[in-house]
């Protein structure tokens, strides 16, 4: 059985990942290609406990090392539960968010810098890489404001804050954001930018471009 392929997608809060993801999804099906979806933090059910601690804006006073521990609790927990099963089954599997989020979030954000998260990353998860990590990075002002006003929305529709990240000065995201840039630098052949303010169908097309090629490459290495 071949491997499937590992795509994640990266970037901060409100840069677009769940609608890019479910519509990557949507064209891989079409082409008959098997896909698992998950996230992080959540993605199985001790994941979305993990989740609700971590976005909880009633969490207050969490340590960063705290954060940064319960993020890989989460993720050991997906990758065991979730991720390897599929990929071992020949199914590609996308994730929203990864490694890399820890490192920008917790290694940038909070800055815990990025050698513990990278260290942690192989104690706890094998170093398992992703084949492709798709980072959206639209302006910061363009993904916070939605992500501020999306959090807004939903607290009112569903009494569900999950905004506790979406709290943080910018100088904390702006910290997320050169981290981001910095892992992005660090590792061309694994992390596709896709940066400026786009449409919706402009970064899909450019996402389905980056995907179709890592098919290929793949196909060619079989
Ligand atoms: P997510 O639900 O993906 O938020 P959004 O849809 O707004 O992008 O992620 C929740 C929050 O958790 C987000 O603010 C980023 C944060 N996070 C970390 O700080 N470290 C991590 O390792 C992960 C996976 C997420």
């Amino acid at each position: 059985m071949v491997r499937g392929l590992f795509i994640t997608l990266e970037g901060l809060d409100g840069s677009g990942k769940t609608t890019q993801i479910k519509r990557l999804a949507a064209w891989m099906q079409r082409r008959a290609l098997p896909v698992t979806m998950t996230r992080q933090p959540g993605g199985t059910p001790l994941g979305d406990r993990i989740r609700e601690i971590l976005l909880d804006p009633v969490s207050t006073g969490v340590a960063p090392l705290t954060e940064m521990t319960l993020m890989f609790a989460d993720r050991a927990q997906c990758i065991a539960q979730v991720i390897r099963p599929a990929l071992e089954t020949g199914q590609c599997v996308l994730c929203d968010r990864f490694t890399d989020s820890t490192e920008a979030y917790q290694g940038g954000g909070r800055e815990l810098g990025s050698e513990v998260v990278l260290d942690l990353h192989r104690l706890v998860c094998g170093n398992l890489q992703p084949d492709l990590t798709l980072l959206l990075l639209p302006s910061l002002e363009v993904s916070l404001g939605r992500a501020r006003s999306r959090n807004r929305r939903v607290a009112e529709k569903t009494g569900q804050d999950e905004g506790r990240f979406e709290q943080e000065q910018d100088a904390f995201y702006r910290r997320v954001w050169q981290k981001y840039r910095e892992i992005a630098a660090r590792e061309p052949e694994r992390v596709v930018p896709i940066e400026g303010n786009l449409s919706v169908d402009e970064v899909h097309e450019q996402i389905v471009e980056a995907v179709a090629e890592k098919l290929l490459a793949m196909a060619g290495n079989q």
